[in-house]
């Protein structure tokens, strides 16, 4: 019997209507529109406003639209797994209220963290599941309402994060389509460089922690740049060259959305032309586990049956990784 790959069969995208414009974020921090423009590439992002609106609202958007778009019952799922640092509470997980909320009863369900490289990481894992045999529709979902952890008074973060969020549907095929390959890694080391310091158990919520700021991100910036753009490009080239493909060989690369002057750096590292990467930072920001579910779901038109895609990202932890996808679809065909 020949191996089974795990193949994505539909993509579904989902971004909150508030668009917050660079030129509103002049009125709240000391800032302008042509730094950020100039700095990270971003030009507004999307903001989910409300009451009781956490990263659920995200997911069970984009997983009811997927869900229509492939026509899929929710009760044929059988594995959901939520990418995501903002969780709509500690626990139960957001993968949990999603399935609750879109009628999926018969799948086990549950989130990771793994901060920016988040959906690269779930899909890798639910991966696994489809090759093995042991599952046939999962849901992976990358969604992160990061505005519910920003701290719209530090220009340094505020100017770069946004909310939304993707969905994507995996089956299993035993043609050379789907994962092909994935490489991860992770160092603790950059646990000093970006994080959000309370809320867990080591500084559990106190009046202190809230008047100090510190259930907002922090980010030293310049490390992470240099960590991700060292980080990415290894693994692209590492990944390319594992599989034996060229730049020739790649239809599109899928950079995490988290500043244009890194995804242009990673792309020159690789010999990528800018034409064949994804850019919509400019449209959304930095959305954490939604960059690149929003960027397959914005391309989906244009990749054809058979283009290979590398997807790629760097984030908190560190955690940053790879993956080799062939394309399993023709969108019109
Ligand atoms: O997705 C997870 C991983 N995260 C990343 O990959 C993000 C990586 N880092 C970055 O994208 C960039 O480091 C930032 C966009 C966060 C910052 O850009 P930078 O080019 O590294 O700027 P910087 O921090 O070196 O700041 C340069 C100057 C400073 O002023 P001085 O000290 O030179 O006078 C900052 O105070 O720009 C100032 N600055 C700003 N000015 C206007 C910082 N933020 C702003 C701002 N508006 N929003």
């Amino acid at each position: 019997m020949s191996k089974i790959h795990a193949a994505i069969t539909g993509v579904q995208g989902w971004v909150p209507d508030y668009v917050l414009t660079n030129q509103e974020l002049e009125n709240l921090v000391d800032t302008n529109s042509e730094w950020i423009t100039s700095r990270t590439g971003i030009q507004e992002r999307r903001i989910l406003k409300g009451e009781n609106q956490g990263t659920s609202v995200i997911g069970i958007n984009a997983v009811n639209g997927l869900l229509k778009k492939t026509n899929t019952t929710p009760e044929e799922i059988d594995l959901l797994i939520c990418a995501t640092v903002t969780a709509d509470m500690p626990f139960p997980d957001t993968a949990n209220i999603i399935a609750d909320a879109v009628g999926i009863k018969n799948a086990f369900c549950f989130d990771i963290n793994a901060a920016c490289s988040g959906f690269l990481y779930a899909l890798t894992t639910a991966a696994k599941f489809v090759e093995s045999g042991s599952h046939k529709k999962v849901i992976v979902v990358g969604a992160d309402k990061m505005s519910s952890i920003i701290d719209y008074t530090d220009r340094t973060t505020c100017i770069i994060f946004g909310d939304g969020g993707g969905a994507v549907l995996l089956e299993p095929t035993e043609e050379n389509y789907g994962v092909m390959d994935s490489l991860h890694h992770s160092d603790g080391v950059g646990q000093h460089y970006l994080y959000q310091k309370a809320g867990g158990s080591r500084h559990p919520a106190t009046i202190d922690t809230v008047i100090n700021r510190e259930h907002f991100v922090y980010q030293n910036g310049k490390p992470v740049f240099k960590a991700a753009v060292t980080g990415m490009s290894d693994v692209v080239l590492r990944i390319m060259e594992r599989n034996h493909l060229s730049t020739d060989d790649i239809a599109w690369l899928v950079p995490h959305q988290a500043n244009r002057r890194i995804i242009e750096t990673v792309s020159d590292m690789a010999k990528f032309p800018m034409e064949r990467v994804m850019v919509n930072i400019q449209k959304y920001g930095n959305t954490t586990a939604g960059t690149l579910p929003l960027c397959l779901w914005e391309w989906e038109s244009q990749l054809k049956k058979g283009d290979n895609l590398i997807l790629t990202a760097f984030g908190g932890g560190f955690t940053w990784g790879a993956i080799y996808i062939k394309w399993a679809y023709d969108t019109n065909p």
